[in-house]
């Protein structure tokens, strides 16, 4: 009888229009596992905020009014308080703030704890600023995917559909990066033993094929 397959936590961070989300969801179906998007846990959370009125500036105002939000994944939708709110979450409204309410100790302390709660058995990608450094340090694979500004900001504008307009998302692109890089709680920087990988002149399909090749030899190891 063969030997059970351990199944392991592939960490993927990075700063946005990096490609993560995608690339994670297809290294996650290669191999057969999860795929937990937490960048749109942070949105969801957002959305939520403004949905209720909430005033973006008071951390305690923020917190209190969480503290009545359910927030359940499944098959990367998000429900909040039992309500699919999957396409709310790359409005213009919510990328506008959602650097700030990821910037909230208070906030992360919340999802963080979620996050490690929903990947505890293994055999997940996860997609964040924070998975190997905070999240999952113990993560057995860690990759820190990079491109280039301009190319981020078209893979970005793609994304978004054309709904959003370039000049729109470079400067929000700019200004995130520099709030997910100054931050004091889970700032965005690679764990130390991550791979970095600059993705600007690689296609998704051979992004995903390293991760999966790398995933596998930790697999068989
Ligand atoms: O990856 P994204 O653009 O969907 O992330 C949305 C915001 O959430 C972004 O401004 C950074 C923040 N974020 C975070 O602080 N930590 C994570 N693990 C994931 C996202």
């Amino acid at each position: 009888m063969g030997k059970k397959r351990k199944r392991i936590i592939i960490a993927i961070d990075g700063p946005a229009g990096a490609g993560k989300s995608s690339v994670a969801s297809e290294v996650a179906r290669e191999l057969g596992y999860s795929h937990l998007d937490t960048g749109s846990m942070y949105r969801g959370a957002t959305y939520f905020l403004l949905k209720n009125n909430i005033p973006m500036g008071n951390e305690n105002d923020v917190l209190t009014e969480l503290k009545k939000m359910k927030m359940d994944m499944a098959d990367n939708k998000i429900l909040i308080n039992n309500e699919d709110i999957t396409s709310f979450l790359r409005t213009k409204e919510v990328e506008r703030h959602v650097s700030w309410v990821s910037s909230l100790p208070g906030v992360r302390k919340i999802l963080v704890q979620k996050q490690r709660e929903i990947a505890r058995e293994g055999g997940f990608v996860l997609d964040g600023r924070d998975i190997g450094t905070q999240v999952c340090p113990d993560a057995e694979l860690k990759i820190f995917l990079s491109a280039s500004p301009e190319i981020r900001v078209k893979r970005r504008y793609l994304q978004l559909k054309g709904n959003v307009e370039l000049d729109f998302i470079r400067k929000d692109l700019k200004r995130r990066d520099e709030y997910d890089k100054n931050r004091k709680a889970g700032p965005l920087k690679p764990a130390e033993d991550a791979i970095f990988l600059d993705t600007s002149h690689l296609t998704r399909k051979q992004v995903v094929e390293k991760i999966v090749r790398w995933a596998w030899e930790v697999i068989e190891n």
